[in-house]
């Protein structure tokens, strides 16, 4: 209901303009306006809208807020577009201004909904009058060759690729950018060590694979601690392969598409793209970072380090701390490839990604990397005006005991054995229900449901709490049939199409209402629906919310918002189906509410699938 919030907006913007020219002409001068303060009611008793902008107009009237607000309400019934959208207003409290809806541009508000595959949710470039919006860069998943990818890179994929299909949803252009860690001093050691131990590994494709490629690193890692010649090898490794050493190269592509390939596995099973661009693609750019940084004045050697000194960050002993961009043996690390990444990311095409949003989805230990590197790069001028670069940050997984996730054995659960076995449960639920339904199911039909059952549980769990927070990880609590989760939800969508289904025998009524308010457009009078109970409305009222909610994980990206928005759904329809009779209401009824069941079916649809989930016809 966004654009009925803007009108409004607007129409209450007019009134205040009419209601008091003197003082809107002497805000105007000083570059301001009157602001209506519109938001939407905080009680359904309060009506749809409530405008608090009265209120900060007492002091410079010199006039008690509800006489102001009077005036405002005035003015607004003298608008013959207000009248049209809204029932009288209603002065509250102290000069609250209430606004409701009038029921009929609900009515119509739902029929333009019903012919339009979007739902109502506009996109970017229409509201930008048609100019194509810039790319928007989304940083996630991002894992270390040769390390295993751990359940915090699993959080980053979900909620990296929940928030880039929401972008992209609103029409924005999006970059999903895997910026896996293949350049580190991990391959000095790696490479060294496997030269004595498994030199195959280094000139054969396949050779090994990535669990032995994981213990060799911890291997050679244990070496790298306590072994001062593997160290220096490891070191000088490292410089051969940065300087481009065809063998080093070799041996480094190898061990890289090894890693790549398991990765793969994972994101194909739930459904991610990405594309890999990992921190060697900068490699060719850090001099350059350096150099920029020295042309800025703000490359300080300190300790034959290159750094820069971080504003409004102190250590310990109260002085600034540095942001290291160059090693004292001349080496580059995490924050100069960073600091590549973010300078090409911004830079206009062709030279650059001519991004105007980056976002990066990491564990919230990254927070200071994060500043610091988004500071250093605003001071050196990468960041164009207006552009905008997030860190979205997120919490452990814990397990159910509120430690650091671990098997039973102690070991780092390995994302593998975590999605297959809450595949597995969820099968063993879904066999465990069929039986007590005496339900006759082939095992196509079970393989599916339970694949898509599980690694939705997986998904929303993660997706569906304040990803700020820690998250405690329980198979139980995310397959759980009740409550906010992704198989509640799922058979929601299940249930409620089910409902629309069944009223088969008016499908084709109901396709001519879509049909007819399609064509007439939202103000025209809408075919056959026809609304009377509370619950209608209470469920209209719910639906029609969903652009407002995507608009908000949009600017906040906080993919929660829209698991909440679709948890309430269902349960404002639940109360809906139990208090009305649906398929045994006369007409217009039975095809109104109808109309309801299915649009509530495909909100949740839609809703699912922009946090990655598919939905299921029959589990
Ligand atoms: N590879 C890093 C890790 O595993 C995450 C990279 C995040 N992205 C970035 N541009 N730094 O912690």
């Amino acid at each position: 209901m966004l654009s009925v919030l803007d009108a409004l907006n607007g129409q209450l913007l007019a009134a205040m303009e009419r209601a008091f020219p003197e003082a809107s002409a002497r805000a105007r001068e000083s570059g301001s306006s009157p602001d209506p303060q519109l938001a939407p009611a905080s009680k359904p008793e309060f009506g749809d809208f409530q405008a608090n902008g009265a209120l900060p107009l007492a002091k410079p009237l010199g006039q008690p807020p509800r006489q102001i607000a009077a005036a405002i309400v005035e003015q607004l019934a003298a608008d013959p577009a207000f009248s049209a959208l809204c029932l009288e207003p209603q002065i509250a409290g102290p000069g609250f201004i209430n606004l409701t809806l009038r029921p009929e541009r609900l009515t119509a508000e739902v029929a333009a909904r019903l012919g339009d595959p979007r739902l109502g949710v506009s996109t970017a470039s229409e509201e930008a009058g048609g100019q194509a919006p810039a790319p928007v860069v989304v940083d996630f998943s991002s894992p270390n060759i040769a390390k295993e990818m751990h359940v915090g890179h699993l959080r980053s994929t979900i909620i990296g690729d929940c928030l880039a299909r929401v972008l992209e949803f609103r029409g924005h252009p999006v970059l999903r950018l895997n910026h896996v860690g293949d350049w580190g001093t991990q391959f000095g050691m790696l490479i060294t060590h496997l030269k004595q131990v498994a030199p195959e590994a280094l000139d054969t494709a396949d050779a090994v694979d990535l669990g032995d490629l994981v213990a060799f690193y911890r291997q050679a890692k244990a070496r790298f601690d306590d072994d001062e010649t593997f160290q220096t090898t490891a070191r000088e490794e490292v410089v051969k392969l940065q300087a481009g050493d065809p063998l080093s190269l070799k041996a480094w592509g190898l061990l890289c598409d090894q890693s790549r390939r398991e990765f793969q596995k994972i994101y194909d099973r739930l459904d991610i793209r990405l594309s890999e661009r990992g921190e060697s693609f900068y490699n060719p750019f850090l001099q350059a970072v350096v150099d920029d940084l020295t042309a800025a004045g703000l490359l300080v050697v300190d300790a034959g380090a290159g750094c820069v000194f971080l504003e409004g960050v102190s250590g310990k002993d109260g002085q600034p701390l540095p942001l290291i961009v160059q090693k004292s043996d001349g080496g580059f690390n995490y924050a100069t490839t960073d600091l590549a990444a973010i300078r090409y990311r911004f830079a206009p095409k062709p030279e650059g990604d001519g991004a105007g949003r980056v976002i990066y989805v990491t564990d919230a230990g990254q927070a200071s990397h994060f500043a610091g590197v988004f500071q250093v790069a605003r001071r050196a001028g990468w960041i164009p005006e207006g552009a905008s670069v997030e860190h979205v940050p997120f919490g452990l997984v814990q397990g159910e005991d509120g430690k650091k996730l671990k098997t039973r054995a102690g070991d780092t659960v390995r994302l593998k054995d975590l999605l297959d076995e809450a595949v597995e449960r969820a099968e063993a639920d879904l066999r465990r229900r069929l039986a007590e339904e005496e339900r006759q199911e082939d095992d196509t039909f079970i393989e599916h449901v339970a694949t898509t059952v599980g690694l939705a549980a997986v998904k929303y769990a993660d997706l569906a709490t304040n990803r700020i927070t820690n998250y405690q990880f329980s198979f139980d609590r995310m397959l759980a049939l009740t409550g906010n989760t992704a198989p509640y939800l799922l058979y929601a969508v299940v249930r409620i199409a089910g409902i629309a289904r069944r009223g088969g025998d008016l499908e084709g009524a109901g396709e001519s209402v879509a049909g007819s308010a399609a064509v007439a457009g939202g103000a025209a009078p809408c075919g056959d629906l026809s609304f009377s109970e509370p619950q209608e409305w209470a469920l209209i009222r719910e639906l029609l919310k969903l652009d407002g909610v995507i608009a908000e994980v949009e600017t906040e990206l906080l993919p929660n918002r829209l698991c909440s928005y679709l948890f309430e759904l269902s349960q404002v329809f639940n109360r809906f189906y139990d208090q009305v009779p649906v398929l045994k209401a006369d007409e217009p009824a039975r095809s109104s509410r109808l109309a309801l069941c299915r649009l509530t079916a495909d909100t949740l649809k839609l809703g699912l699938g922009l946090l990655g989930i598919p939905t299921l016809e029959r589990m």
